[in-house]
């Protein structure tokens, strides 16, 4: 039988009470106001800021531990740990509002450590990290930013625009970041607070690597390589139409050439004509 769509009404925390979402989470160490180390699970944290910057947003009940050290030390510790049914339940433990960090830690079952960092070292400002994570951001938080813009800091919510200074990875994983390995780590799942008393998680079935299609370069991925080679040299669409049909292999040469000549020349803007003579010259002289 045919299954139609329904609209779902707008309810505050929309996400889990009208909708569907299913994500990873983040253990969020910080440091409590009697110097203990506080550990919150967050599912809406999420990276923010990807190019030139490393920074990530955290969407908080703003009554939290998590919001109210943070706001008072600024710096926190994001904490990515593998799937383990049994954590999951101290997770869960975790995850229940109005509980003090001292009630917390005493069924805490995470190893915490002092960060490797050097001047990171655990005290009344650096958290302890968990010693099982797989890896772990260690952020500022940017009350300069959030104070310059009104969406983040009038919100209902706490929402925490913090800046990764450092990632850590372990070793193991570290080697693996360009995908050379066959594993991938177990990332954990959950689907958050459903109907009145249950929430839900999941394990992620073990990833696998499918290659990416070969179909040579669209226009919109020579432009995005072209147009970042350079503060101030600019390719038009035009002059990437001209540049579509290199192999993948050799794109990013062929247009840090072209960036060269154009610097040698006083160029800022690179058009057709300009890849078109470019071009020529280098047939001409027997490329
Ligand atoms: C897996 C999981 C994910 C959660 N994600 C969020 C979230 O993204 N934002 C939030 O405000 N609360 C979230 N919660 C609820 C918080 O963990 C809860 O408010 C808890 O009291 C926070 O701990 P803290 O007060 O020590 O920071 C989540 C709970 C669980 C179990």
């Amino acid at each position: 039988m045919a299954d139609s769509f329904v609209n779902s009404p707008m309810r505050d925390n929309w996400y889990q009470r009208s909708s569907f979402y299913g994500a990873s989470f983040a253990l969020i160490t910080t440091v409590s106001e009697s110097g203990q180390t506080n550990i919150g699970p967050y599912q809406l944290s999420a990276p923010f800021e990807v190019i030139d910057r490393r920074s990530w947003m955290i969407i908080s009940r703003p009554t939290s531990n998590t919001a109210t050290n943070v706001k008072r030390t600024l710096k926190c510790a994001m904490n990515f740990v593998e799937y383990d049914e049994e954590r999951i339940k101290t997770v869960l433990e975790f995850g229940y509002p109005g509980q003090t960090t001292e009630e917390k830690m005493k069924y805490n079952t995470f190893d915490l450590i002092d960060s490797p960092t050097p001047g990171r070292e655990s005290n009344d400002i650096y958290p302890k990290i968990i010693k099982d994570a797989y890896q772990v951001y260690e952020c500022t938080l940017d009350v300069e930013r959030i104070n310059e813009n009104p969406i983040l800091r009038d919100s209902l919510s706490a929402h925490l625009l913090l800046n990764i200074d450092n990632i850590l990875l372990k070793e193991s994983w570290a080697g693996m970041l360009d995908g050379s390995g066959d594993k991938m780590p177990n990332i954990p799942l959950t689907y958050g607070f459903r109907g009145a008393s249950t929430f839900w998680f999941g394990d992620s079935k073990p990833a696998y690597k499918l290659p990416i299609p070969e179909r040579g370069p669209k226009v919109e991925i020579v432009m995005y390589e072209a147009n970042r080679l350079d503060d101030e040299v600019r390719f038009t669409q035009e002059a990437c139409e001209q540049l579509v049909g290199i192999p993948p292999a050799f794109i990013v040469t062929v247009l840090e050439g072209i960036v060269k000549v154009a610097k040698e020349r006083d160029v800022i803007e690179i058009d057709e004509a300009f890849v078109i003579q470019v071009n020529k010259e280098r047939e001409e002289a027997g490329y």
